[in-house]
């Protein structure tokens, strides 16, 4: 097991090592204080502080127009309390248009919002940022596949990476961020054996969500698995609650199904 179900923190080289170990990471999406003590009680190595607050907590039918101080002021909640579970912060949507914008955001997230790498969404596109970031010691983890930044109507919320070009730009993008200094690399809404693809073909510690079971690790958005988001929802969800019975018990029950491969299973996968 790793360091995540004691107290010692889990650093970007924990997680290098449990990939390299074969233990599968558990992520969650998190949000605010009192989540993120159940989720570290649990034995969540990692959370992502992401956008989706803007559709789960803000009520916005889309992340884009979230800002950099919503951003700050959730990983606030989370940082000021959490103890050993890494955390990612997610860029919001025009915080990054430049490279010299993308590090006065990236600063903020992690000098007043406690972030110990930030996240920002596309592949080749994006390198050069990512690049600059990395040269200025901020960790950076990618996001490729779905973006959900670029999304501008509820259809285009599809499976990406389907055919052969597509997919092939896909592990285009993996690369690019790779050659950039990308630490972490979030598939979302891939094949399973496209995310297996890109799995094997980098050396950084990749994080599934609905991209199969061969990634180093899965993440889902925390109402997605505890059943609480209304409305239709993509195949890979699953409600830990429903059986579990209680947010704890759900907890528990995701990151020993992430842990002992169980989820995601077939059903869950494109
Ligand atoms: O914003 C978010 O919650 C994310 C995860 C879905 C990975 O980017």
């Amino acid at each position: 097991m790793s360091d995540s179900t004691e107290n010692t923190p889990v650093t970007l080289e924990v997680i290098n090592a449990m990939r390299r170990q074969g233990e599968k990471i558990a992520c969650l999406t998190c949000y605010d204080a009192s989540f993120t003590r159940v989720l570290e009680s649990a034995g969540v190595d990692m959370f992502i502080i992401g956008d989706s607050l803007g559709m789960v907590l803000l009520g916005y039918a889309s992340t884009a127009p979230v800002t950099m101080d919503d951003m700050v002021y959730h990983a606030t909640s989370v940082a000021r309390v959490g103890r050993h579970s890494y955390r990612v912060v997610d860029l919001p949507k025009g915080s990054y248009a430049s490279p010299v914008q993308a590090l006065a955001s990236a600063e903020r997230l992690v000098s007043e919002g406690g972030a110990h790498m930030v996240k920002l969404e596309g592949g080749v596109a994006q390198a050069a940022i990512v690049e600059y970031l990395v040269n200025h010691d901020v960790p950076v983890c990618g996001h490729i596949g779905l973006l959900p930044q670029s999304v501008s109507k509820a259809g285009d919320y599809r499976v990406q990476g389907r055919d052969a070009t597509t997919a092939a730009a896909i592990l285009a993008d993996a690369h690019a961020l790779q050659d950039a200094g990308a630490g972490l690399l979030v598939m979302e809404c891939i094949p399973a054996g496209l995310g297996k693809e890109v799995t094997v073909a980098v050396s950084m510690p990749t994080i599934g969500i609905g991209a199969g079971p061969d990634c180093d690790g899965q993440v889902l958005v925390l109402h997605d698995m505890l059943g609480i988001t209304m409305g239709r929802l993509p195949r890979f969800v699953h409600d830990f609650l429903q059986d579990a019975g209680s947010i704890p018990g759900a907890v528990a029950a995701y990151v020993c199904a992430v842990k002992d491969g169980s989820y995601p299973a077939a059903r869950h996968c494109y």
